[in-house]
């Protein structure tokens, strides 16, 4: 009987449909994720999951307490995402944030969606002026303004001798006046608190950071003086202005 015969393996055939989905997706699985076609930013997820960041590092990412919480907004998405790795691995310790990001609360969607909505806030540096007394001002409109924005208070030193060695030493990765490198996913150190940027530098000497993955053995921190370093924040903390 022919029918039932072609029917017969039409059967067989759905039958094997989820082995063969059960197949392809453990192989999904085992693929980095960059490789995963099926990831498809999520903003939703990603403004959902921020709301957990904001409590420490600000709304719009802007940070906060003077640097003790970094700015996120506008980092590079590979520079955020590999720091969410890195303190999931616990090879970047930070304890404020150990109990936000084990492998179950933060699946690898979860931090590439949340590096992006990070990555695409946008803060100014600097409030349009208003005139508070004009028809038409909407205070709690500035007030929400005011949030959004990222303004650098002018740190100690010279900021010529700054500017020139900031041009010389560190302008090839973390790219003009320090806004970063988003296609090589290097930070920008412009617009950070310069709080943060020193605790940095500490953990950095100290090899509790890798600086340079080419070169991890040399800090390149290490070939300038605490006063070359003033003077390079000093330039990085004028650049906003
Ligand atoms: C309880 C407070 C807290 C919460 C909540 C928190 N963080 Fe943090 N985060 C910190 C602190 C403190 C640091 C700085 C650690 C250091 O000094 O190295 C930090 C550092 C970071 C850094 C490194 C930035 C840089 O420039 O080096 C990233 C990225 C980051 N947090 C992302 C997030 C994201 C995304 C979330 C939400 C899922 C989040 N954080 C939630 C406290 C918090
Ligand atoms: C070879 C490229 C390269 C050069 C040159 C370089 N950096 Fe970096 N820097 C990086 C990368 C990449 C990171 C991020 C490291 C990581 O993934 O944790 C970084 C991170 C930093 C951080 C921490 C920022 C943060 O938000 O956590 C500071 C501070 C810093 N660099 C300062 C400097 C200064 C100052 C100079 C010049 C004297 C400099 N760097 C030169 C590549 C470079």
């Amino acid at each position: 009987m022919p029918h039932f015969n072609k029917h017969n393996t039409q059967i067989n055939h759905t039958m094997n449909r989820p082995l063969l989905y059960k197949s392809l997706f453990s192989l999904i699985l085992s693929l980095p994720l960059s490789a995963v076609f099926a990831y498809e930013y999520d903003p939703y997820n990603g403004e959902e999951i921020n709301e957990l960041c904001a409590g420490c590092h600000g709304e719009y990412g802007q940070g906060g307490k003077e640097g003790e919480y970094p700015r996120l907004a506008g980092q590079p998405i590979e520079f955020t995402a590999k720091q969410l790795h890195l303190f999931r691995q616990r090879k970047r310790p930070n304890l404020a944030m150990v109990e936000y990001i084990d492998e179950r609360q933060m699946p690898d969607e979860d931090i590439l969606d949340v590096s992006r909505y990070l990555a695409e806030i946008k803060l100014k540096t600097k409030l349009p002026p208003a005139d508070e007394n004009a028809p038409g001002f909407d205070a709690y409109a500035r007030l929400l303004e005011s949030k959004k924005l990222m303004q650098i208070p002018r740190a100690e030193g010279d900021i010529e001798k700054g500017r020139k060695l900031y041009n010389k030493e560190c302008d090839s990765c973390h790219g003009k006046e320090g806004w970063g490198d988003h296609k090589k996913g290097v930070p920008m150190i412009a617009g950070q608190y310069t709080n943060y940027l020193w605790r940095q530098v500490k953990k950095l000497r100290n090899k509790i950071r890798i600086h340079d993955e080419d070169a991890p053995e040399e800090e390149l921190l290490d070939d300038f003086s605490d006063e070359e370093i003033r003077d390079i924040f000093a330039y990085l903390s004028i650049v906003d202005d």
